[in-house]
C-alpha cells in the first residue's frame, strides 16, 4: 500500500499568508501541519508517499526531503495547476499504478491519526473507504449518507443534509479511482472533484465503506482553524523546559521552552511554547499561543496566537489576541492604543499600531 499526500492547491483561504508560504508548513504547536500527516501514515504502517506539490514544491521538497527522518520513502508528483482533488490522482498514476493507497489532504490535522482506518480497509477490502465525522454544520462540507452500512450518496455542500456525516480529508482506495477519476467532468467551479468520482463509483456497483471518527480533526485551511489546531495540540503536550528562564520569570501550566529560548522578566501562562532561539523580554504569553524560532517579543502581551519564525513584536500596548504572524514581521509600536488587536499579517509585513 502506498500513500498519496496533497500539498498543491492554492490556498486562498489563507492569504496572504499563503502568498509566499505552504499552508501544509505553518506550523501548528511548533510543527508543520504536514509532518503531523507524515507521522500518521508511517504509525499507520504506509512507508512508501507520493506528495503532491504544486506552487510550493521547493519548500514543501526542503522540509521533508526524502522522507527518512520519518522512517519513509518519499517521491513528489508536480501538478502543473489545482484542478481538483481527483486531477491530483490522475497526475499520480504512474506514481500509483493499480496499488491500493490511503490519500491525505496536506493540511488535514487528525487528532487520533489513521491506523483504525487503514486497518480495516486492509481487513475488508472494499474498493474505497472514507473517513466521516459527525459535525454540527454538515452544509459547509461533503456530507455522505448511508445506507445498510454503505456509502450510498455523497453531496457537496448540501442544502439539506441527509445526515451530519461530513467527510474528513483522508481516503482509501484501489485501482478502480483511476478509472473514476478519468470518467468524471469537471465541476461548476472547475475542478475535478473527488466526491464526484467516489460517487461514480457508488454507481458503478463498486463498495465504499464509511469509517466514522469520534476524535477531534480540522481542515487548517482558515486562520480560524490553524488557530483551533494549535490550541488542541497544545494541549496534547507535555511540559518541559529545554531553554533558559531567569528568575524574575514565570511559567504556569503546561508550557515548553525550547532549546537556545530565552524568557526574561517575563510571564508564560500555558499551554504555550517558546521556539528555539527565540527571545520572550518583559512581556506575557498566554494560553495557546506557539511561538516559533528566531522571534523576539518585548514589552508586550499575547495569546490565542501562533507566530511565525524570525519576527519580532515590540512595545505593544494592549494584548495580541487570535492572530497569525508571518515569517520576518515586524509589529511595532505606535502612539495611539486601542484595546484589542487582530491580526492576519503576510510574511515580511510591518505593522505600526496606531
Ligand atoms: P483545499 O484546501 O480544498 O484547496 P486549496 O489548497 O486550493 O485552498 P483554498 O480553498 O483556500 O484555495 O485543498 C485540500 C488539500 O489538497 C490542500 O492540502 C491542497 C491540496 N490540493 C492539491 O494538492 N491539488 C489540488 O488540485 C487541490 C484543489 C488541492
Amino acid at each position: 500500500m502506498k500513500a498519496l499526500i496533497l500539498c498543491g492547491g492554492s490556498g486562498t483561504r489563507l492569504r496572504p499568508i499563503t502568498h509566499t508560504m505552504a499552508k501544509q508548513l505553518v506550523p501548528i504547536a511548533n510543527k508543520p501541519v504536514l509532518f503531523y500527516g507524515l507521522e500518521a501514515i508511517k504509525e499507520a504502517g504506509v512507508e512508501d508517499v507520493g506528495i503532491v506539490v504544486g506552487e510550493t514544491a521547493k519548500e514543501i521538497i526542503q522540509a521533508v526531503g526524502d522522507g527518512s527522518p520519518w522512517g519513509l520513502r518519499v517521491e513528489y508528483i508536480h501538478q502543473e495547476q489545482p484542478l481538483g482533488l481527483a486531477h491530483a490522482v490522475l497526475t499520480a498514476e504512474d506514481y500509483l499504478g493499480t496499488d491500493e493507497f490511503v490519500m491525505y489532504l496536506g493540511d488535514n490535522l487528525i487528532k487520533d491519526g489513521i491506523k483504525g482506518l487503514v486497518d480495516e480497509f486492509r481487513q475488508n477490502k472494499p474498493n474505497s473507504q472514507i473517513l466521516l465525522a459527525r459535525v454540527p454544520e454538515p452544509q459547509r462540507f461533503g456530507v455522505a449518507e448511508l445506507a445498510g452500512g454503505k456509502v450510498v450518496r455523497l453531496v457537496e455542500k448540501p442544502e439539506k443534509p441527509a445526515s451530519d456525516l461530513a467527510l474528513v480529508g483522508v481516503y482509501m482506495f484501489d485501482g478502480n479511482i483511476m478509472d473514476a477519476c478519468k470518467a468524471i467532468k469537471p465541476s461548476s467551479r472547475g475542478e475535478l472533484e473527488i466526491t464526484d468520482a467516489i460517487q461514480w463509483l457508488i454507481d458503478q456497483g463498486r463498495v465504499v465503506d464509511p469509517h466514522i471518527i469520534g476524535g477531534w480533526w480540522k481542515d487548517t485551511g482558515r486562520l480560524d482553524d490553524m488557530l483551533e489546531a494549535n490550541r488542541i495540540m497544545l494541549e496534547t503536550m507535555e511540559p518541559r523546559v529545554e531553554g533558559h528562564v531567569d528568575s524574575e520569570s514565570r511559567t504556569e501550566g503546561m508550557v515548553v521552552i525550547e532549546k537556545g529560548a530565552e524568557v526574561i522578566c517575563s510571564t508564560i501562562r500555558g499551554p504555550a511554547i517558546i521556539g528555539e532561539g527565540t527571545k520572550i523580554v518583559n512581556s506575557y504569553v498566554g494560553p495557546y499561543t506557539s511561538i516559533y524560532f528566531d522571534v523576539t517579543i518585548t514589552g508586550s502581551e499575547i495569546e490565542h496566537s501562533i507566530i511565525l519564525e524570525k519576527s519580532s513584536v515590540t512595545d505593544i500596548p494592549g494584548r495580541i489576541e487570535d492572530s497569525l504572524i508571518g515569517q520576518n514581521v515586524e509589529v511595532g509600536r505606535s502612539p495611539l492604543k486601542p484595546n484589542a488587536y487582530r491580526f492576519m499579517l503576510g510574511d515580511n509585513s510591518r505593522v505600526g499600531i496606531l
